[in-house]
């Protein structure tokens, strides 16, 4: 049993079988298709792998995916330190082969090469959907994860914000925004916002709906990045900046007229600690224990700090 990256047909392959576990509502060949676009996106040709662990006969056991994160650690000096995160997506064993460990081996020599492999190596981290033990029997530990629901509203305006952004201005909405004062972030980088939007690009063609007129808003030196999640009829909040809790409000009101606009139910927030003590305010909003997407982590290095003690945007997410 050995660890092997795959090759373009084995992606291919492991597009038709992973369809049981994400492909709905799309038919096996437009789940393919779906892959294949994501793949090519700039972000994934940067740094996204795909791992088999594979039987000594070449059967594939189980898959995965590694996409690459910046991330900053604090020293001793209180200086920030770039390196190396990778988030982990996509863990399948097909259903014949589960229950034999497969996924947890696959897991453990994937972390162990990238521990191996990469010298600036901070975290891998990944957002189960199947709770927290599995994953915490290979090195991750889970963080807390709440969501906020705001309902999308008919009728809500949109002017009570300085500008609505376009796909175009990502890069300077990240640039504007304030870094985490932690002592371990992951940031996302304009090329990863644009493949959660490359994603609402492929399903607002594929389920024939249009998109939001907007990927976020600008008010004061207050920012607010999002997409849609058109298979759930939300629109995800991916970062959140606001200085002022009146900047909360009018940036969340905008996300829920345009969710409204774009026939989504409502719009989701991840809490975090710098959003916590505005969206609390904003009326309507409900906090909810987030269903799947647990974020969980394991450091590839010493010195890290605990997994509570690190912020997830929903940016993050893969
Ligand atoms: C989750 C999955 C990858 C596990 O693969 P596997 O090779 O059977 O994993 P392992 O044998 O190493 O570990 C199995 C453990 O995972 C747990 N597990 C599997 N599916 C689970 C689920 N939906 N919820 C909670 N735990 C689950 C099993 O209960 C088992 O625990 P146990 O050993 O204590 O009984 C596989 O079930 C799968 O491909 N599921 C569909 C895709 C998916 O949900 N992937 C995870 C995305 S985060």
């Amino acid at each position: 049993m050995h660890l092997v990256l795959a090759t373009e047909s084995q992606k291919a392959e492991r597009d038709r079988v992973t369809h049981s576990a994400w492909g709905s509502p799309l038919t096996v060949e437009q789940f393919h298709q779906r892959e294949v676009r994501l793949r090519a996106h700039p972000w994934c040709r940067e740094g996204m792998r795909t791992w088999l662990l594979q039987a000594d006969d070449g059967r594939v056991l189980a898959s995965c995916e590694s996409f690459h994160n910046d991330s900053y650690l604090r020293g001793p000096d209180g200086g920030y330190t770039a390196g190396d995160s990778f988030s982990i997506a996509s863990v399948f064993t097909e259903e014949s082969l589960r229950g034999h460990g497969h996924a947890s081996r696959l897991m453990d020599l994937v972390a162990a090469e990238l521990e191996r492999a990469s010298p600036r190596g901070h975290a891998a981290v990944l957002f189960s959907d199947v709770g927290a033990p599995l994953y915490r029997r290979s090195g991750y530990v889970e963080a807390p994860a709440w969501d906020w629901h705001l309902p999308a509203r008919e009728g809500l305006s949109t002017r009570r914000v300085d500008s609505l952004l376009k796909d175009a201005d990502v890069t300077a909405a990240l640039e504007r925004m304030r870094r985490p004062s932690v002592p371990f972030f992951l940031w996302p980088s304009p090329a990863q916002v644009d493949w959660h939007l490359e994603r609402e690009r492929i399903y607002a063609e594929l389920l024939r709906r249009p998109r939001p007129e907007a990927c976020g808003a600008a008010v004061g030196d207050s920012t607010a990045l999002w997409a849609m999640m058109a298979r759930y009829g939300e629109l995800v909040v991916l970062m959140l900046d606001a200085r002022s809790e009146e900047d909360a409000a009018a940036l969340l009101e905008t996300a829920g007229a345009l969710a409204h606009r774009a026939g989504l139910a409502k719009v989701v927030l991840w809490e975090e600690p710098n959003t916590l003590p505005w969206v609390t305010r904003v009326p309507g909003a409900t906090r909810v224990a987030r269903d799947g997407a647990l974020p969980m982590l394991r450091p590839l290095r010493p010195g890290l700090p605990a997994a509570p003690d690190v912020p997830f945007p929903r940016a993050l997410w893969v």
